[in-house]
């Protein structure tokens, strides 16, 4: 009999990996919690769930930066954002995982080692 455990793993093909951090370190309210869900919210609203520009998103206990949170990077870029609030969320949904265009000024670190704007 077939087990989780003894199946292949299996990825259906995406465009984008997010990672919200969640921890308590970089923002003292956990705020990352309440972006992790309107994260999942806008991008049904934008239809970045499924095909080519699908965009999957995972929640991060810690994601080593431990100040000015919300954190919240996109992958493959590998780019940075702090400080997100729903606004700027909203912005890197459409602007970035949508429109393929960083909020430049909300990026403090990218792929690499290279820092914000
Ligand atoms: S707790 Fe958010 S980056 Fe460490």
């Amino acid at each position: 009999m077939s087990t989780p455990e003894s199946r292949p793993p299996v990825m259906e093909r995406y465009a984008r990996h997010v990672l919200v951090c969640t921890g308590g370190f970089c923002s003292a309210e956990r705020r990352g919690r309440a972006i992790y869900s309107r994260l999942a919210q806008l991008l049904q609203r934008e239809d970045l769930l499924f095909g080519p520009r699908r965009v999957k998103r995972s929640e991060a206990p810690c994601l080593g930066v431990c100040a000015g949170g919300p954190i919240l990077a996109v992958y493959p870029e590998g780019t940075w954002y702090g400080g997100v609030t729903e606004a700027l969320l909203e912005r890197i949904v459409v602007e970035h995982l949508k429109g393929g265009q960083e909020i430049r000024d909300a990026v403090f670190h990218r792929l690499g080692g290279a820092g914000g704007p």
